[in-house]
């Protein structure tokens, strides 16, 4: 296992390596985490200009789904750690490389193996582990999808099984819905002809992440668990708006949920920050899905604990003390592009940042569409409810500006 003791050393020979799989937003605060401890980082993406690329070492462009370029790129770099930031990646080759040589893969091959697939992580979660969740079956046809539905009953939810941000999913109320379900989880699956998972709709009162982290305890040398304060949050189409923390839970559903959390993350080993996603009703806690990396929604832990889950998982990666800590209540709202633009910019900054106890990060992507989520505001406050409105407050400050349009006013 990866436990570095000495820190700080930028020659290539000596330094520890990092490479990142993807190199959004939330890579982009990963990386800026190494970098605080002279960690080399490596972000790869498959676009130029991506936000880690501009916060680390080295940028690479690659296809990360080309098992031929993946591994390339690991061979030729041969970095300490590998640290997957998206699910789109070739798993076998990291499967092949954590066999066969000294990489470490975060948490592990299996884990990003497992996870990136909803048939995996449900036969784990519901069939091995015996977890709660929603009733499911899994369905390679339309036929197969009329007769899954039939089973679990209407309302029902259909995703194909790689996808994320809500992406080819939807809500079936009726088998005449079902056609029109089928043909959105192929238009919207990260693979062509894809299996779909059909899951009972569930009639939650609220649903929260938990972010768990798996790390050695300096007291006692063995791998520990620990739990951030719920988070809880909104989503609109598969995708988060605001979130916040923490999230008002019962003590019995929050040990419910910690319970779960601890059982998954167990099952799927090795180190770093999970985000446990759990739907709740009442004092029932049901597993929905867990990434094995940062959350979008735990972007408000920037602004609410003492370590964010960025500072959390890259001092698990590297064995460091991990300190859960929430510091205050605090929220995260998502700066959307709003338009359609290859030179995007903000402004409105001024208003939004004099917001008391507000902050904005703008991820920096070279292209906007109106949904892809270009920045969040953060912000904290007494209360949560306080918090929620001042990040609601401070990102509809954000407007976007299409910066190919000016100078041509009035010519
Ligand atoms: N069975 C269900 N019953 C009710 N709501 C659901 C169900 N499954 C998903 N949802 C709603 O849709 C959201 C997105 O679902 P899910 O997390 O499975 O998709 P995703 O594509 O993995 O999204 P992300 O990558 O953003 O986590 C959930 O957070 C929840 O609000
Ligand atoms: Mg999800």
């Amino acid at each position: 296992m990866f436990t570095p003791t000495e820190f700080g050393c930028p020659h290539p020979k000596q330094a520890i390596t990092v490479m990142l799989l993807g190199a959004g937003e939330l890579g982009k605060e990963v990386a800026i985490a190494f970098a605080r401890y002279g960690v080399v980082v490596h972000a790869v993406d498959r676009y130029a200009g991506a936000p880690a690329h501009q916060v680390a070492d080295v940028a690479h462009v690659v296809d990360m789904t080309d098992p031929v370029a993946l591994r390339e790129l690991i061979t030729t770099v041969q970095p300490d750690v590998v640290v997957p930031e998206i699910e789109a990646v070739a798993t076998s080759v990291l499967q092949e490389l954590e066999d066969t040589t000294e990489v470490t893969v975060i948490p592990t091959a299996q884990a990003t193996c497992l996870t990136m697939d909803r048939e995996g992580i449900r036969r784990l979660a519901a069939a091995e582990l015996g977890l709660p969740t929603s009733p499911y079956a899994f369905a390679g046809s339309l036929p197969e999808l009329q007769e899954a539905a039939a089973d679990i009953g209407f309302p029902c939810v259909i995703k194909p099984v790689m996808s994320s941000s809500g992406k080819g999913q939807s809500v079936a109320h009726s088998a005449a819905e079902l056609p029109a379900a089928w043909e959105t989880a192929q238009r919207g699956g990260r693979v062509t002809n894809t299996r779909v998972i059909v899951e009972g709709f569930v009639d939650f009162d609220y649903e929260i992440t938990l972010l768990t982290v798996k790390s050695i305890d300096p007291a006692t040398g063995q791998d520990a668990t620990w739990f951030c304060e719920p988070i809880g949050h909104q989503q609109l189409d598969g995708d988060y708006v605001q979130s916040w923390q923490p999230a008002a839970m019962s003590d019995a559903a929050k040990e419910a949920a910690r319970s779960i959390a601890a059982r998954i993350t167990t099952a799927l080993g090795g180190r770093g920050v999970f985000g446990v996603e759990l739907f709740v009703a009442g004092d029932d806690v049901l597993f929905s899905e867990v990434s094995p990396r940062p959350h979008d929604t735990g972007m408000v832990t920037m602004a609410s604990q003492r370590c964010s889950e960025f500072e959390l998982h890259a001092r698990a990666i590297l064995g460091l003390p991990i300190d859960v800590t929430l510091t205050t209540p605090g929220a995260s709202q998502v700066i959307y592009g709003q338009t359609t633009t290859d030179m995007p910019a903000f402004t409105g900054l001024r208003e939004a940042l004099a917001i008391p106890e507000s902050q904005v990060r703008l991820f920096g992507k070279p292209s906007a569409t109106p949904r892809r989520r270009m920045g969040v505001a953060l912000a904290t406050a007494d209360t949560v409810e306080q918090a929620r409105q001042r990040a609601a407050e401070a990102a509809s400050c954000v407007r976007p500006v299409d910066t190919s349009l000016e100078g041509q006013a009035g010519q």
